[in-house]
């Protein structure tokens, strides 16, 4: 019953969802990816691929586990087709409508009672989305960093209902199938990464709008300063402001503390489309992603 995965799923191929997907094929695993449409499906295999490139350029990978990891690769737009996975990771946007749906049919498709059914939300409480399941014992969440194959970390998230043997699947696949190291988290908005990072990532971006100081000055700073790898206004782009912003939503909905509410300027920022790295332009301007 509760066999080492090796059939996992992953649902969307954005940022998130393709490094998901592509650290579980390097690692051997067979992976079905969910996707809307084929256009969607086709940008989320051209990103894995580039990203794939970029471990083989850089000598992380070689050219034949390059190989062997697209080959493991498959796409669909029918949830149905999820019924043989072992292990299921949800990555769509931070919307939490959205999430219990996938959630509710997900329950209904996968059919191994001891199957895994994972949320990769940035901020959303876990229970939230557990409950829009008639087994919340077998939900969790597995929260992985962006660039997913990079950062070697997984918060380990569990709910008031998550079942000791799901959670000690779950850690097993993240630890010794991904190798990833892992910390627990309890269920409540932000986690721990992001209640202590979406505060000073909404900081900087109140003191740009302020005049405080210059992006660019703000972003050296902490780059120089405290040896941060990049300053706080590159990296709400590189996570994307829709996704910043909206993690500061549920967190401030959960809390109602000041420091969580988006400042206006990230409102506007998203308004108009300027969303960071993925959209070409944020704080910096991009080549299209
Ligand atoms: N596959 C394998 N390895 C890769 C790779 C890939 N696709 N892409 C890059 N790498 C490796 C490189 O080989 C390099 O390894 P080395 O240090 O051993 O040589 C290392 O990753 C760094 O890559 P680069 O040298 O190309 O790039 P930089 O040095 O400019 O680093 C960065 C880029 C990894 C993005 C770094 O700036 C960084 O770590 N920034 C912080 C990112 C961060 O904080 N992420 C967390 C965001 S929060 C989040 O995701 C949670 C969400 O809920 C919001």
């Amino acid at each position: 019953m509760n066999e080492k995965i090796q059939r996992v799923g992953v649902i969307g191929a954005g940022q998130m969802g393709a490094g998901i997907a592509e650290v579980c094929a390097r690692a051997h695993v067979d992976v079905l990816v969910y996707e809307q449409t084929r256009d969607l499906a086709a940008a989320g295999r051209s990103r894995i691929l580039r990203s794939l490139d970029r471990g083989v350029s850089s000598g992380k990978i070689t050219e034949r586990e390059r190989e062997q990891a697209a080959w493991r690769l498959r796409f669909t737009s029918d949830l149905g087709d999820f019924a043989d996975r072992q292990l299921v990771v949800e990555a769509v946007l931070e919307d939490e409508k959205v999430k219990t749906s996938i959630f509710a049919e997900l329950d209904k498709v996968v059919t191994d009672p001891s199957a895994v059914l994972a949320s990769n939300t940035s901020s959303i409480p876990i229970m939230k989305i557990a409950v829009a399941t008639n087994n919340p014992e077998r939900v969790v969440g597995m929260h992985f960093f962006n660039p997913v194959p990079v950062l070697p970390l997984v918060e380990l998230v569990t709910t008031l209902k998550t079942s000791g043997a799901v959670t000690e699947r779950a850690e097993k696949f993240a630890a010794e199938v991904l190798g990833k190291e892992i910390v627990r988290s309890s269920d409540r908005s932000g986690f721990v990464v992001n209640a202590l990072l979406v505060p000073y990532l909404l900081s900087a971006i109140r003191m740009v709008e302020s005049g405080f100081a210059t992006k660019e000055d703000v972003d050296k700073a902490m780059v120089l300063g405290c040896a941060h790898p990049m300053g706080p206004l590159a990296l709400t782009d590189l996570v994307g402001l829709d996704t910043v912003k909206s993690i500061a939503d549920s967190m401030y909905g959960e809390f109602k503390e000041p420091l969580y509410s988006a400042p206006p300027l990230l409102m506007r920022m998203v308004e108009a489309g300027l969303l960071g790295k993925k959209s070409g332009t944020g704080f910096y301007q991009y080549n299209k992603a």
